[in-house]
Parts: structure tokens; sequence; C-alpha cells
């Protein structure tokens, strides 16, 4: 059943940041773009580069091993319709950044 994790407090995601959190086996990259936190799956599809080290532009983060972009918000990627990632509810309560985990 989805529940609300925390993953991060507020401190530790300032405007542009990212944190990679691991939790039941699964890694979640989290961002803060402009203010608004989004999390997404923190492997990336490709070959498991790890998302949260990659540079973020806007809303589309690059994985640091070859370069496939994501949009953190939606998941999707200019590379196609058939390559996507799963992308995680956020919420923030006081200094808590909260994740819907599946
Ligand atoms: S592992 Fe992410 S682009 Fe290759």
């Amino acid at each position: 059943m989805p529940k609300f994790v925390k993953m991060a407090v507020r401190e530790e995601l300032p405007v542009g940041a990212s944190k990679e959190v691991e939790f039941e086996g699964r890694v979640y990259a989290l961002f803060n773009v402009d203010g608004q936190n989004a999390a997404i799956d923190g492997t990336c599809p490709h070959q498991g580069g790890p998302l949260a080290d990659g540079p973020l532009e806007g809303c589309m983060v690059a994985c640091p091993w070859h370069g496939w972009e994501f949009d953190v918000h939606t998941g999707k990627t200019p590379l196609g319709p058939k390559i996507k990632i799963d992308v995680f509810e956020v919420k923030v309560e006081g200094e808590d950044v909260l994740v819907l985990v599946p």
C-alpha cells in the first residue's frame, strides 16, 4: 500500500539541489526545481546510472553516465515514449520532504 516516507529535510534540498535516497531496496532521486520538489526513480533505465548525481537544467536531469535526459516532473525523455521512468508524489510537511512510495 502506498505511503509517504520522509526522505529529506528541506535544507538538504535547496533550489537546484538533488539527493539520492535508498528505501526498501529501491533508489529514489529527489530534486528541487525552482522551489518545487520532485522525486523519480533514481536508477537510469539505460545501464543503471545514478540520476541524482546528474546535472539539473530546468526540470531536466541528465544521467551522469551517458547523458540520457529525463523530465523530473513527468519521467519522460526526449528519446521517445518507449523510455520512461517512475515519478513519485512529493509533499512537504514542516521541514520534512516526504515521498509517496508504492
Ligand atoms: S546509464 Fe544512464 S545514460 Fe547510460
